[in-house]
């Protein structure tokens, strides 16, 4: 990265695209504090913000999903949605005994999973070993849901599963997003893309090439500026990368 600019507005869904090697996942990094940028600052509603790990990112609100499919299949649904954030149980059993509170947790990932639509799921108690990979998908998807306050990242969430299973996934981002809640959509797949992305940031040699609205553009073009072909003018005309010239030859 050098010189990368991003910027992402309350309530928005902001799809992340460009080729392999662009740089988005190490930018995404950045922000989650998995990776310390060398320079160059990050403002959180306002404030500058320093994140030396992950947990500090999570301690301010942002949660991320991994493309790797980061749940623990032998654990149940309840189990995997509060995995590292178990409540205990009140008063001295919890403290002295440290027992955890089954129950609550229980009835706390019915409501967010019913709030949150998923549907399909009808057992809190079934281990994830036996949902499908949407389904899945799904649940690392609605515990990102659970614990951002500010922004949840989504690396490649749709890559693994099929058209249904993506559309589940896909509404699920959208109700996230019309709770409020602003997502950040890395994707290769431009379907997609258009579909969901309130705007797209096209990221290409570890800088940002473009910010476009999906309605502007036509798919092949916005492909154009993330493969380089084309490029961006500062008053949003589509120019040959090399000759300058515009797009359909004038
Ligand atoms: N800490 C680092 N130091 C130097 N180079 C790095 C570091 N981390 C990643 N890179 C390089 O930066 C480039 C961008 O990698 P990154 O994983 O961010 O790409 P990406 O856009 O997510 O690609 P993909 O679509 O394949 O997931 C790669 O060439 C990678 O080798
Ligand atoms: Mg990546």
């Amino acid at each position: 990265m050098d010189g990368a600019d991003f910027d992402l507005r309350r309530g928005e869904v902001l799809a992340v695209i460009g080729d392999n090697g662009a740089g988005k996942s190490t930018m995404i990094k950045a922000l989650c504090g998995a990776v310390i940028p060398d320079e160059g600052t990050i403002w959180l509603d306002g404030k500058e913000i320093h994140f030396h790990s992950p947990l500090d990112a999570r301690q301010a609100g942002i949660e991320t999903v991994y493309q790797t499919l980061a749940v623990a299949p032998a654990m149940d649904i309840a189990g995997n949605l509060f995995l590292g954030r178990e409540e205990r149980k009140k008063g001295l059993v919890g403290q002295l005994f440290r027992t955890l509170d089954h129950k609550r947790m229980r009835q706390e990932a019915k409501r967010q999973l019913d709030a949150l639509g998923v549907a399909t799921v009808q057992d809190i108690r079934q281990l994830v070993e036996t949902l499908s990979g949407g389904q899945r998908q799904a649940v690392a998807v609605a515990r990102a849901a659970m614990f951002a306050r500010k922004l949840a990242i989504m690396d490649e969430p749709t890559a693994a599963l099929g058209v249904r299973e993506s559309g589940m996934v896909l509404d699920l981002i959208r109700r996230i997003r019309d709770n409020g809640l602003p997502v950040v959509l890395i994707s290769h797949n431009m379907p997609h893309v258009f579909e969901i992305a309130d705007r797209i940031h096209v990221h290409r040699l570890g800088k940002r090439v473009a910010v476009v609205k999906p309605d502007d553009y036509a798919m092949n073009e916005v492909v154009a500026l993330m493969t380089g072909a084309l490029r961006l003018t500062a008053s949003g005309e589509l120019v040959d990368q090399k000759d300058g010239n515009p797009r359909n030859g004038g």
